[in-house]
């Protein structure tokens, strides 16, 4: 798997010298043989900023205890476009239905494989799960239906609540954004994504009871906070089958934007018959219908996401 790698640009006598480096098992490899003390304070700098936590990959869930607001919709064709923007990405499918494992074109039943099930359960370690898909930049820990077992494993289970989080750890550096997928429930199995993630970003429907419940997400979200994660934030809010000719689509536009001031992202997601079609062919839209109207927003989302966190 490819571990996280950049370029130091480095003037030596007048020329600019790019040497590359990269990191392994917590250290940072500079390939050069030139032995400047420049070149060992840059080294020195990268390691702290890597300490810091510079280079690790952002975590976030895409939740919304809501059914069917579009979260692995958002969380499949965001994770493709920004794959095909160049970004390593990892997705987590920790939904026991499996959408976003299907959705990548992985079949659920033939996993055949260590599931995201073995890493919150049993003791798989995190790059035995993870899958490469075909699709670019995109790695994928799938989900299995053993999962719908896990809520009532882990209340009996140690460290009940950071066990997504222990795991995913070691791969955090080898990407720029790991989206985890989640169930529609703030059960245990959601409590495990929060507290492993920077931020939450929220899908929601554009009809009317869109804001139903998102006081009881938001409540979780805060307690998270001051129980087991003082860093997560909210990402950003998504309308997603937003239709601009109805009047309740302006006011539910209206009354989100009123409850997360500033959060909202700029661009909608269209109600879209392609977004639907491609999870039955195991295709991300932007591998289905690349210039629809819904892999056009997804791309809008991606450039987005990548300008707030740059
Ligand atoms: N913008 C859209 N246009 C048309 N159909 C959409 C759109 N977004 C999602 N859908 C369809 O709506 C249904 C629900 O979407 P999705 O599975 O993404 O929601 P979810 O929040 O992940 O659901 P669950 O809560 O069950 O996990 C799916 O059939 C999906 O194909
Ligand atoms: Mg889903």
């Amino acid at each position: 798997m490819k571990q996280k790698f950049g370029k130091i640009f480095y003037v030596s006598r007048g020329t600019i010298c790019k040497i590359p480096f990269y990191f392994r098992e917590n250290c940072v490899i500079i390939e050069t043989a030139i032995t400047d003390p420049e070149i060992q304070r840059l080294g020195k700098l990268l390691a702290w900023k890597y300490c810091r936590g510079d280079f690790m990959g952002k975590i976030i869930a895409v939740a919304n205890q809501k059914g069917g607001v579009g979260k692995t919709t958002t969380a499949v064709n965001l994770a493709a476009c920004l794959g095909a923007k160049k970004k390593n990405i990892l997705l987590v499918d920790i939904d026991p239905q499996g959408n976003a494992t299907s959705g990548l074109g992985i079949s659920k039943k033939n996993v055949g494989h260590a599931t995201s099930y073995d890493l919150l359960i049993g003791d798989a370690k995190a790059e035995e799960v993870v899958i490469h898909t075909e699709f670019r930049g995109v790695d994928l820990i799938p989900s299995s239906i053993q999962l719908a077992g896990a809520e009532v494993e882990l209340v009996e289970m140690e460290n009940r609540i950071i066990r997504l989080k222990t795991a995913l750890c070691p791969l955090r550096e080898r990407y720029d954004f790991i989206l985890i997928d989640c169930p529609p429930s703030l059960g245990l199995i959601t409590l495990n994504a929060f507290t492993a993630v920077d931020s939450v970003f929220i899908p929601i429907q554009c009809e009317y009871y869109a804001l139903e419940g998102l006081s009881q997400l938001m409540a979780t979200v805060r307690q998270v906070k001051k129980l087991y994660n003082p860093s997560i934030e909210v990402e950003g809010v998504l309308l997603t089958m937003y239709d601009g000719r109805l009047n309740l689509t302006t006011q539910v536009v209206a009354e989100v934007k009123k409850y997360f001031d500033g959060k909202v992202y700029r661009t909608t997601i269209p109600r879209n018959v392609r977004l639907s079609e491609a999870p039955s062919y195991g295709l991300p839209v932007f591998y289905y219908d690349k210039w629809s109207r819904g892999s056009l927003a997804y791309q809008e989302v991606a450039k987005e996401l990548i300008k707030a966190n740059s």
